[in-house]
């Protein structure tokens, strides 16, 4: 953990409170979105470092009211990349648009969501990230812990028009994607215990296929159904609450975030090859 404050001495922070990461440093009045929690949502725009070494802007934006935050940055190759955490249905959505190559015929972009259970310490809370600022929005950050690969098996389709049913979020940021919403059986459990409608979810075939189904890399008919896989990175979110202890203050009180990398992949049902162009590999 390094140091905070100046000199490492933590400074009493001015209420409400605001939290300070180490390079990022409160900025009163000087950052967009000043005044959460008065219903606009405040965001934060940060220069990060992705797994293969480039730098992109990223977006953070947290809705302390509706607790949510939602995260989106752009890969040098075009896609844009945006993650949704709604705390308030535990679900966590990752939302990819790829664009084709027009060129090879493809359609000008490809949209993929993946739904699943949001759990409350993966992420910091909304109200803790619409406080964040940073005071020098120049600088490339990189997350100070890399979180293991996560590896989903999406097993099973959400019904768009019944989406709104498992999150409010759905709707918005799943709308390009419609046909191509995905979830896990194990998801599935938990959100139905909570009272969720069951007409949200569907089987896929992939289920009922006797034999199972080869990874589209294997498939060489493009017409075939097949197991696509896609890889995304989250590349620099804050994923810890600091706590610091005073000689002043009775209890430890919040001064700082981790920042973390996580990689996720996911395994899904493709009705054609030809819907998982980039998954060439064995
Ligand atoms: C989605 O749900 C609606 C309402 O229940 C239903 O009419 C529709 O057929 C479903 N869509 C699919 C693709 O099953």
């Amino acid at each position: 953990m390094r140091p905070l404050g100046r000199r490492g001495v933590p400074t009493a922070p001015p209420a409400p409170l605001l939290l300070l990461l180490p390079l990022l440093v409160s900025l009163l009045g000087a950052a967009r979105g000043v005044g959460a929690g008065s219903g606009a949502p405040a965001e934060l725009r940060v220069r990060v470092r992705l797994p293969d070494g480039q730098v992109t802007e990223e977006s953070l934006q947290a809705d302390s009211d509706a607790d949510s935050i939602s995260l989106e940055l752009r890969k040098p190759d075009g896609t844009l990349v945006s993650f949704t955490a709604d705390f308030k249905k535990d679900v966590k959505i990752f939302r990819a648009l790829i664009l084709g190559e027009l060129e090879k015929g493809q359609s000008q972009f490809q949209a993929l969501c993946f739904v699943t259970r949001l759990h409350h310490n993966e992420i910091i809370p909304s109200e803790a990230m619409a406080k964040l600022r940073q005071k020098n929005p120049r600088a490339v950050r990189q997350a100070e812990e890399v979180r293991g690969l996560e590896h989903l098996h999406m097993d099973v389709a959400v019904n768009f028009s019944q989406g709104g049913l498992l999150s409010p979020h759905l709707r918005n940021v799943c709308a390009e994607a419609a046909e191509s919403i995905y979830t896990r059986q194990e998801d599935v459990r938990f959100w139905l215990e909570q009272g969720v409608d069951s007409s949200v979810f569907e089987a896929l075939p992939e289920a009922t296929e006797p034999s199972g189904l080869r990874r589209c890399g294997q498939v060489g008919d493009s017409g075939r159904p097949c197991i696509c896989r896609y890889g995304l990175s989250l590349a620099w979110y804050p994923c810890l609450l600091k706590y610091c202890h005073s000689h002043d203050r009775p209890a430890p009180y919040r001064c700082g975030i981790r920042s973390c990398q996580k990689n996720y992949r996911f395994d899904f049902y493709v009705p054609h090859r030809q819907l998982c162009l980039w998954d060439e590999e064995p």
